[in-house]
């Protein structure tokens, strides 16, 4: 199985997830927007000395920087058919910065645009995984659940030409392989709430 994993400033996730016993057969391509720089930066957040350490590449573990998760086409072209994705995942996604800019908003455009860019590397049938706390003012929470109730109604739900089935796993009660205890952190790094990671995913499934 391919896993890309977006969006994770610190590689806190993507690290803690290859580590979880049964993974070791998973390819996880571990992937933030930040330049090394940034990380470097942010990881002076990190007080676990394992992962304070700057994250590296290994066998089934690739790590890359600058990545825009809506932007996946340009970052990884003429990907094969077998080395697209079988899913991506964007814990805590935000766009845009608290107190400033509409935050809500233009995190329901980042999960619109990670959608929209996500079918030229997924793999047929594969998946987009969107994790939030369970705070119910969760950024992005809003799009989310609409995205749900449409397809909850119709069975789908599309988004620029493609459809979607989406559902909802709660991590406390339902099985969910790619669960893992993290501190989750906010864009400039410092720990998000005391959340050790998503409560809930929404799953998009990718329809033919
Ligand atoms: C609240 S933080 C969550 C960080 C990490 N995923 C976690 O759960 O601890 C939101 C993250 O979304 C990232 N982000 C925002 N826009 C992005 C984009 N277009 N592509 C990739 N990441 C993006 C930010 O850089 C930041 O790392």
């Amino acid at each position: 199985m391919r896993v890309l994993v977006v969006g994770d400033n610190t590689f806190e996730y993507s690290r803690t997830l290859r580590d979880k016993p049964g993974m070791e057969g998973t390819h996880i391509t571990a992937t933030g927007i930040e330049s090394k720089e940034e990380v470097e930066d942010l990881l002076k957040n990190v007080n676990d000395s394992k992962l304070k350490k700057f994250p590296s590449s290994q066998e089934n573990f690739e790590v890359r920087h600058g990545v825009n998760a809506t932007r996946l086409q340009e970052n990884f072209p003429n990907l094969r058919e077998e080395n697209k994705f079988d899913k991506i995942i964007f814990n805590n996604p935000q766009a845009g910065k608290k107190g400033v800019d509409d935050v809500d908003l233009k995190t329901g455009n980042l999960i619109d645009g990670v959608l929209t860019s996500s079918p030229q590397v997924l793999q047929q049938g594969g998946e987009v995984h969107f994790g939030v706390t369970s705070s119910t003012r969760a950024l992005g929470l809003l799009k989310l659940q609409d995205h749900y109730q449409t397809s909850q109604e119709q069975g789908f739900t599309e988004i620029a030409g493609r459809k979607f089935e989406v559902r909802l796993v709660d991590t406390k009660r339902d099985e969910y392989e790619f669960s893992v205890k993290y501190p989750a952190r906010r864009t400039e790094g410092t720990k998000l709430r005391n959340s050790q990671g998503p409560s809930y995913y929404y799953i998009f499934k990718l329809l033919a």
